[in-house]
C-alpha cells in the first residue's frame, strides 16, 4: 500500500527526543523557546508561540485578538472542522464565504458581500497547502479595520508573491500533526509580529497565569512539550527539501495524468508556490467511474487514496443546528468529486508511476 501520508522521522528525530528524556525537562522549556524562535524566524516574524495542537493555536489567536460573543468571522466552508469550531469556542459566529472553483480556497470577490456591521475578523485557510489569494483578501479587512489571521494548518512552507504562508495576516496558526508538512507528534504554532497578540497568546496558552500562580485572565493548558519541540527544531530544518519533493512529485503526477478526460489536476495560481501537503484531483461528470469508485478502485490497487471534505462544514452534524449564515453552491458543487492522491516525500519515482497507472487503468473501466 503506498499510503496517503506518512510522517518521516530518523535518527535526528530520535536523538533529539532522547536527549530530552535524559535531561528530565519535559514540558514546556528551553526546546519550546527554542522551536518557537526558530519557526519565527524562518518565516521572517517577530514571535512564535508554540502550543500543544493547530486547533489551540486558532483558539488562542483568535481570543488574542478579542473574538468575542455576537461577532462573526469569515471562512470558508470547505477545510478542517477545526476553522469553524474554534470561532465557535470564542462565543463568535462562522460565516461562510464561498470557494474559489479552481483553488478551492475562500473566493475574495465574495468576502466583502458577506461582511456585516458584526465582521470582526476574516480566517482564509490556505487549503491542501497553497495559500489563499491574500491580497484582495488583506484589502478587504484592511478598509474595514479588522484582522486577518490565517489558518495556515495545512500551508508550512508554502509562498505567495515571494512570502511565506504565515507571514500574510496580521496572525497565522500552523498545525504539526503527523500528515502535516513537518510534524511533532501533535503540536501548533501561532505567528505574530504584532506585542500585545503575542504576550495574550502566552498568557491564555498557560492558565493565564502572569506569574507563579498569579492568574490575570482565563487561560488554558495548551502548552507544547519538550520532546515535541525537540522533533519540530529537527523537522524545521528539513521542510524546504520536503515540500520541494513534495513539488516534484505533483508535477510529475499531473504530467502523469494529462490528458485523461474527465480528471482536473490541482491547479498553482500565479505568484504562489503550493506546499502540497495534499494532491487533490476533480472527478467530472465525463469520466466514466464515479468519484467513490474511483476511490475503492485505487485503494484496492494499493494506492492510499481517499475523498477530501465530505461536505461544507455548514451541513457537519454539530453545526447544522446553529443557523449559520453562507451557502455555498461552489463549494457544494465541488466537493463530491474531490479526491487525494499520495504525494509526500516518501513517494519516490516508482510509486508514481504506479499511481499513474493504477488511474489510467480506472479510467478504462466502466
Ligand atoms: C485547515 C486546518 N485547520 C486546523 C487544523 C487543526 O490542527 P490540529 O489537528 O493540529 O489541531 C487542521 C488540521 O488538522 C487543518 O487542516
Amino acid at each position: 500500500m503506498i499510503p496517503i501520508a506518512r510522517p518521516i522521522l530518523g535518527e535526528d528525530e530520535f536523538a533529539a527526543v532522547k536527549e530530552v528524556l535524559a535531561s528530565g525537562m519535559l514540558a514546556q522549556g528551553p526546546k519550546v523557546k527554542a522551536f518557537e524562535d526558530a519557526f519565527a524566524a524562518d518565516l521572517g516574524r517577530k514571535h512564535g508561540i508554540a502550543v500543544a495542537n493547530g486547533t489551540a493555536a486558532l483558539h488562542i489567536a483568535l481570543l488574542a485578538h478579542g473574538i468575542t460573543q455576537g461577532q462573526e468571522v469569515l471562512i470558508p466552508p470547505l477545510t478542517f472542522f477545526a476553522t469553524a469550531s474554534t470561532v465557535l469556542f470564542c462565543g463568535a459566529k462562522p460565516v461562510f464565504v464561498d470557494v474559489d472553483r479552481a483553488s478551492y480556497n475562500m473566493d475574495p470577490t465574495k468576502v466583502v458581500g458577506a461582511m456585516t456591521r458584526k465582521t470582526a475578523a476574516i480566517l482564509p485557510v490556505h487549503l491542501y497547502g497553497q495559500t489563499a489569494e491574500m491580497d484582495p483578501i488583506l484589502e478587504a479587512a484592511a478598509e474595514r479595520g479588522i484582522p486577518v489571521i490565517e489558518d495556515a494548518a495545512q500551508a508550512a512552507g508554502a509562498e505567495y508573491h515571494g512570502k511565506k504562508a504565515g507571514k500574510l495576516g496580521a496572525t497565522a496558526c500552523f498545525s504539526f500533526y503527523p500528515t502535516k508538512n513537518m510534524t511533532t507528534g501533535e503540536g501548533g504554532m501561532i505567528v505574530t509580529d504584532d506585542d500585545d497578540v503575542a504576550a495574550k497568546s502566552r498568557l491564555l496558552r498557560s492558565h493565564g497565569e502572569a506569574s507563579k500562580y498569579q492568574h490575570v485572565a482565563l487561560g488554558y493548558n495548551y502548552r507544547m512539550t519538550e520532546i515535541a519541540a525537540a522533533i519540530g527544531l529537527v523537522q524545521l530544518r528539513k521542510l524546504d527539501g520536503w515540500v520541494k519533493q513534495r513539488r516534484a512529485n505533483a508535477r510529475a503526477l499531473t504530467k502523469g495524468l494529462d490528458g485523461i478526460e474527465g480528471l482536473l489536476p490541482p491547479s498553482e495560481g500565479n505568484w504562489m508556490v503550493h506546499a502540497y501537503y495534499q494532491y487533490v484531483v476533480r472527478r467530472e461528470d465525463v469520466f466514466p467511474r464515479s468519484r467513490d469508485e474511483i476511490v475503492q478502485d485505487l485503494t484496492e490497487d494499493g494506492i492510499g487514496c481517499r475523498p477530501s471534505y465530505p461536505m461544507p462544514l455548514y451541513k457537519q452534524k454539530a453545526l447544522r443546528d446553529l443557523k449559520l449564515r453562507g451557502r455555498c453552491p461552489v463549494a457544494e458543487d465541488v466537493i463530491p468529486g474531490l479526491f487525494e492522491l499520495p504525494v509526500h516525500p516518501g513517494v519516490g519515482p516508482a510509486e508514481i508511476e504506479r499511481i499513474v497507472a493504477a488511474v489510467e487503468d480506472v479510467a478504462r473501466r466502466d
